[in-house]
């Protein structure tokens, strides 16, 4: 392959070519792994696997689950491609068919008489990777999830037993109540402005759906509860289908427009409140709570969405940095401040606080300039109770990953707990960090170090009690 014309497809944002299974005798650890960690720690993210002849980045890329298994001490990695109908269909002509979000291809005829995907635009399945309800889910918003088994084969796309309708787009950000278990969801569709919030029980099965009338299609990345509301951004951001088939700039900004927030009562009621404020954009929350009558939402703000990207060959420099809304449903009036001036990405919280007061967020954090093609060299802690942000930098070159937090399986505490993610640090080379949330000036309790690379990604859980 030539990646060359791709920023983001350079470096350790690079594909790698291999689905691997490597033993303890395999894997290198440092430190000493928390001897009560049983389950999986997994992640998603692009990969792609044959010339892309356009690359919009953080929208393209067959998706590949990364897995490092916890059990006794002992530890396994694997990675696999999720194995979409796009990408089957392209293994089997052994070329790249279909375009990108950013400029879509008609399928050839020949590929759909072949019995190939006639659908022009990919399901990567490369967003998230979740366990709930004991499926195990890899996600991507525009289209079904697709089912894994543990050991990462595929099973196929997932309906949740009919509950979804072809057509309909499951986020790949929905959130966890700690108290029900329930799944918080949504779809959207592409033939469709609505937005439908979609509640699954602790068991996977479908419980509720929630109805929100838009004018027009919006594009909402995540979403974030709070005990009693479901919060969204609509921001002013776009993307046109019609322009994407003809090759030109899908991605709109209409910044005149402002960006609403959405507080949508879980209670179905449809009594929704619609707060207004100046333009920006944001791909994740941290987290979100109610005190004293008013809603807070702790998020990554971004000042537009990035369009340099659009012809999939520029790079994003816009910054990024955690900021804390506060949202007085009497007045309607809308606080925004920014919480650090560090830039940072893929926020995280200990989820058993998910929707609750908190302590600590975490994200993927850097403290050197922002240069071309970025990336994050630190894992950061944001401590809303003391207003410190920590950073723990893994190298000045490394690129650090999203921090999922994992839970002490025998402490309720917040510090108690730990965060993972994958690093790439040249000279290093590729391992799963290990850092404790209580802790994070003194480094990695343990790594375990990944012979070869494990590409940048996007998003990643803690799987509890999931083993091979
Ligand atoms: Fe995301």
């Amino acid at each position: 392959m030539d990646l060359s014309a791709f920023p983001y497809l350079q470096g350790n944002y690079a594909p790698v070519d291999e689905e691997r299974d490597l033993d303890d005798t395999e894997l290198k650890v440092e430190g000493k792994i928390p001897e009560n960690l049983v389950g999986a720690y997994m992640r998603d993210g692009a990969n792609v696997a044959y010339q892309p002849n356009h690359y919009v980045y953080p929208l393209d890329g067959d998706g590949m689950v990364h897995s490092v298994y916890f059990d006794n001490g002992k530890v396994q990695y694997k990675n696999r491609w999720v194995q979409t109908s796009h990408l089957m269909t392209e293994r089997k002509f052994g070329h790249t068919i279909y375009g990108s979000v950013g400029k879509l291809l008609e399928v050839p005829q020949d590929v759909i008489d072949a019995g190939g995907e006639p659908n022009p635009i990919r399901n990567t399945a490369n967003t998230n990777v979740l366990y709930h309800g004991e499926k195990l889910l890899a996600m991507w918003e525009g289209g079904f999830p697709h089912l894994l088994n543990n050991d990462l084969s595929t099973v196929g796309l997932y309906d949740y037993d009919g509950a979804l309708q072809p057509g309909d787009a499951l986020t790949a950000h929905p959130k966890i109540c700690p108290v029900s278990g329930d799944l918080i969801s949504c779809t959207q569709r592409w033939d469709s402005p609505n937005y439908w919030l979609q509640v699954f029980d602790r068991n996977g099965k479908h419980k509720q759906t929630i109805p929100v009338e838009f004018e027009r299609k919006g594009i909402i990345h995540d979403l974030q509860i709070t005990d009693n509301f479901v919060v969204i951004f609509y921001a002013p951001a776009f993307h046109s289908l019609e322009k994407a088939m003809k090759g030109e700039d899908p991605f709109l900004w209409e910044e005149e427009l402002g960006t609403k927030i959405i507080v949508i009562p879980r209670d179905g009621s449809g009594d929704n409140k619609i707060f207004e404020t100046e333009s920006f954009f944001s791909w994740h929350y941290c987290n979100g709570f109610e005190k004293g009558g008013k809603i807070i939402i702790d998020y990554i703000w971004i000042n537009s969405i990035p369009f340099t990207q659009a012809q999939g060959t520029g790079v994003e420099k816009q910054p990024r940095r955690m900021y804390r809304m506060t949202l007085d449903p009497k007045t309607m009036q809308v606080t925004n401040e920014q919480f650090s001036d560090v830039f940072c990405e893929f926020s995280r919280v200990d989820e058993r606080r998910m929707g609750k007061e908190y302590r600590y967020g975490f994200a993927a954090s850097s403290n050197r300039s922002w240069g071309d093609a970025h990336g994050y060299n630190c894992t950061g802690r944001y401590d809303f109770e003391t207003g410190e942000t920590k950073l723990w930098e893994f190298g000045e070159e490394a690129n650090a990953g999203e921090p999922a937090f994992v839970p002490n399986p025998d402490s309720e505490r917040e510090e108690d707990g730990w965060v993972m993610n994958f690093v790439f640090n040249p000279g290093e080379g590729a391992f799963l960090s290990i850092l404790s949330a209580g802790n994070i000036d003194d480094g990695p309790v343990a790594k375990v170090h990944i012979p070869g690379r494990v590409p940048n990604g996007f998003h990643g859980n803690w799987c509890q009690d999931l083993t091979l």
